[in-house]
């Protein structure tokens, strides 16, 4: 038996062990997907552990994808960029750092028939969600705009995406006219932070067909999907790109095709599940 497992505080309700372990037993592999609710003062013991031949590595999330950078042997270029690494691989004793939040979220759109090239995208937020989909999204070939409560924090991500292409700007206003497609990746309306009713952007002008992605993805109708809904706009809701980023780990991992339609399945039982509780 092999193992791996998520990272961070608290984890016990991360969808994460679900999914993966369901990808897992349907491919026949035997490897154990563990939550690993690690505080703060334990993460260099945890990071450590991850060395052990037989641990495949792990997945990070709040609060500890940061500061789990130093601890690593090699981090990935981008991860460094972003500021932030969310799959960790052990690779005999070495420990490898990658972000596939980015790539994840592309992944999802992707899915979602909208190809992110040469299209215009605003990202609503400036924090660590929003930088590593910034920068997934300029290398996919989108023009990216940046609009954030805190506006030096936008100012910044658009300095460091520039840095490496030229494609993104600030945006002063969340105003939706002339996007392909609009992101939120705050955190308003997320459930259990007292802003579910609010949505981030009106989208009463908006340009006809604009995609509006929402990142969060617990509720799955958020406030923000609802408006877009409502002015007749497609939406698209978080779990996509959880499942996406979840994938690119477990191909990280193993070196086998995810399956991602397992996948799914479990996260949106676990999901109807817990709503209907
Ligand atoms: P994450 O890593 O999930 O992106 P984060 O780094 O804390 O989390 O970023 C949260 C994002 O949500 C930020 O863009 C934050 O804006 P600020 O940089 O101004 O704090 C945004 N955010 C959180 N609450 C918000 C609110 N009530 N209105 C607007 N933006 C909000």
């Amino acid at each position: 038996m092999r193992s791996v497992g998520i990272i961070g505080h608290p984890v016990a309700h991360s969808l994460s062990p679900l999914f993966q372990n369901a990808a897992f037993a349907h491919l026949g592999l035997d490897i154990q997907y563990q939550a690993w609710d690690t505080p703060e003062d334990a993460l260099a013991d945890r990071v450590a552990s991850l060395r052990a031949p037989g641990t495949l590595g792990a997945n990070v999330t709040i609060p500890h994808k940061e500061a789990v950078i130093p601890l690593l042997d090699e981090p990935a270029d981008d991860a460094l960029r972003i500021g932030a690494v969310n799959t960790i691989v052990n690779r005999e004793g070495r420990l490898f750092g990658y972000n596939t939040d980015g790539p994840g979220f592309v992944r999802a759109l992707q899915e979602a028939n909208f190809e992110p090239r040469g299209r215009r995208v605003l990202l609503l937020g400036a924090g660590g969600a929003a930088r590593g989909i910034a920068f997934a999204l300029a290398e996919a070939g989108s023009r990216v705009a940046i609009w954030n409560r805190t506006a030096a924090r936008a100012a910044r991500l658009v300095e460091d995406v520039s840095a490496l292409r030229p494609v993104a700007e600030v945006a002063d206003t969340p105003a939706v006219l002339g996007y392909d497609c609009i992101v939120n990746c705050t955190s308003v309306g997320m459930e259990g932070t007292g802003t579910e009713a609010v949505s981030p952007a009106v989208f009463s002008d908006a340009t006809p067909g604009t995609l509006a992605v929402d990142i969060v993805y617990k509720p799955a109708e958020t406030a923000f999907l609802r408006a877009a809904a409502e002015a007749g706009l497609p939406t698209l809701g978080g779990l996509p790109m959880l499942i996406h980023q979840g994938a690119l780990a477990f191909e990280l991992w193993t070196g086998v095709p995810a399956p991602v339609a397992v996948m799914t399945a479990a996260a949106e039982e676990a999901l109807a599940k817990e709503a209907g509780r």
